[in-house]
């Protein structure tokens, strides 16, 4: 048989000391609630969701640990002790000397691609995840993939979906070098499924950029996910801590950029990090200009104070090994039922491949958000649409992008359901593919002009 890499079930390494009570709702309440929000999740009320898969970002628990930190929060407008201990934490899992912190992941973005992206350069990465996308393209920017063939096919099974093709890419620098400032790595490959990059992958990358002198930037989100991957499916790495992973894939990267909502357990930050004083030389000004002071950069005391234990607690080998087999269950319940989900599920959500779910819907009337309005209709399920909707439209021509891999993401936030809800989740999702030809697709009613899905407005196709 295949491997599937389906990473088999882990205990629950912590213990629910708080409830947070959730409304149920009926499925005829449902109908009315998803029609005011014009076929959109984005436009629900949280509180109308039974279980929220909208996305893994800022959405997981914190621990008592991470509560108590919060009480140490110095919120001094400089040089704070939370900035301080913010910054050590980054120096203990990362290995970066220079610390820059941010709002967000996308407030980083936005702040790297301001420093170092000018109108008709190429940024090539493995594939960009929306906000960065979106970040390049509004400094005139053009993204570029060179992620392996294999990724767009999401049956293909690979231990290493978010890997780079080098050879693609060194092709294209011989020609493009001087239109390339960066290269983007994102680990895990989010837009991919969440998809690891290898170790040895990195480290060709690495060789190439090196060669052609062009600066290695890495959005790593996910590195705890991406390491925990490479200690599974990587030969060399079983004996290897998750700590020396980390900092092993971190020594290949010039600077880094984060959303501190994933991976590092926080509810709100980001930050960039770089190993020389050249790069924290050229993006401080765009901190001070758009994020705020370099030691706070956006964020409180307190949840700098958060981020400084959580970044230590997600490199616990406990925690990742429960929370990444958590979504290979979800994934698994799926698979066995049948249902085209992305192979081999990644680290932070399970994939279900819209264009195969519902064949009959045309990619032009938006089938993964289809399928994640019923979910919702159905279930009271939150998930979002990776697909055409999210893609967007092409700014030179205007036209239409039709993604490859075109999904339902189910993200599931860190620490926060059991696998009794998975299960739930999974039974939902069954509902829906036995009957799968009497569903319709949708048709936009409003576009905004850029990151659209968060507010586009649709209807049903008659
Ligand atoms: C890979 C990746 N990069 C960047 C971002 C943007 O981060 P934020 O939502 O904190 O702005 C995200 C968010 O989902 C992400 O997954």
């Amino acid at each position: 048989m295949e491997k599937d890499y389906f990473i088999e079930r882990k205990p629950m390494p912590f213990r629910i000391k708080t409830v947070e009570h959730v409304k149920m709702t009926t499925k005829a309440e449902r109908e009315k609630l998803i029609a005011e929000a014009y076929y959109n999740v984005f436009n629900l009320k949280a509180r109308d969701v039974y279980i929220d898969l909208l996305t893994d970002s800022g959405t997981g628990a914190m621990s008592k640990e991470q509560w108590a930190a919060i009480m140490m929060g110095d919120e001094s407008y400089a040089g704070a002790d939370s900035f301080l201990k913010f910054k050590q934490a980054i120096n203990d899992v990362l290995g970066f000397d220079f610390v820059l912190p941010t709002h967000q992941g996308r407030g980083a973005e936005n702040v790297f691609t301001k420093a170092f992206v000018k109108e008709g350069d190429i940024i090539p990465g493995n594939m960009h995840f929306d906000t960065t996308e979106a970040q390049i393209e509004d400094k005139k920017g053009i993204g570029k993939e060179f992620v392996i063939d294999e990724a767009y096919d999401p049956q293909l099974i690979h231990p290493f979906k978010g890997n780079v093709n080098i050879s693609k890419l060194e092709q294209f620098l011989q020609k493009n070098r001087d239109k390339v400032p960066l290269f983007i790595l994102t680990v895990t490959c989010n837009s991919g499924g969440g998809q690891p990059v290898s170790m040895r992958n990195i480290k060709e990358l690495s060789a190439v950029l090196k060669k052609f002198e062009v600066p290695l930037f890495f959005d790593i989100a996910r590195f705890a996910e991406n390491a925990y991957f490479i200690k599974h499916r990587e030969s060399g790495y079983e004996n290897k801590t998750i700590s020396e992973i980390i900092l092993e894939m971190m020594s290949y990267a010039d600077v880094v950029s984060c959303s501190a909502k994933k991976d590092p357990l926080g509810n709100i930050g980001g930050f960039l990090a770089m190993r020389t004083e050249d790069y924290f030389d050229k993006l401080k000004p765009f901190v001070i200009l758009n994020e705020g002071f370099i030691t706070y950069g956006g964020l409180s005391g307190r949840a700098l104070e958060a981020l400084a234990v959580g970044l230590h607690e997600s490199t616990s080998e406990e925690h990742l090994a429960y929370r990444i087999s958590q979504v290979h269950y979800l994934g698994k319940l799926l698979d066995d039922a049948g249902i085209p989900i992305v192979k081999p599920v990644g680290g932070h959500g399970v994939f279900v491949d819209g264009l195969k779910f519902f064949p009959h819907i045309p990619q032009d009337n938006f089938p993964s958000q289809a399928l994640t309005v019923y979910l919702y209709i159905e279930s009271g399920v939150r998930g979002v649409e990776i697909g055409n909707l999210l893609a967007g439209r092409d700014p030179q021509t205007g036209k239409n992008r039709y993604p490859k891999v075109d999904t339902l993401r189910l993200a599931i936030p860190r620490r926060v359901y059991t696998n009794e809800h998975m299960e739930y989740v999974a039974e939902g999702l069954k509902k829906i593919y036995k009957d799968r030809e009497k569903y319709k697709g949708f048709e936009m009613v409003y576009e905004p002009p850029f990151l659209r899905h968060f507010s586009a407005k649709l209807k049903k196709v008659e």
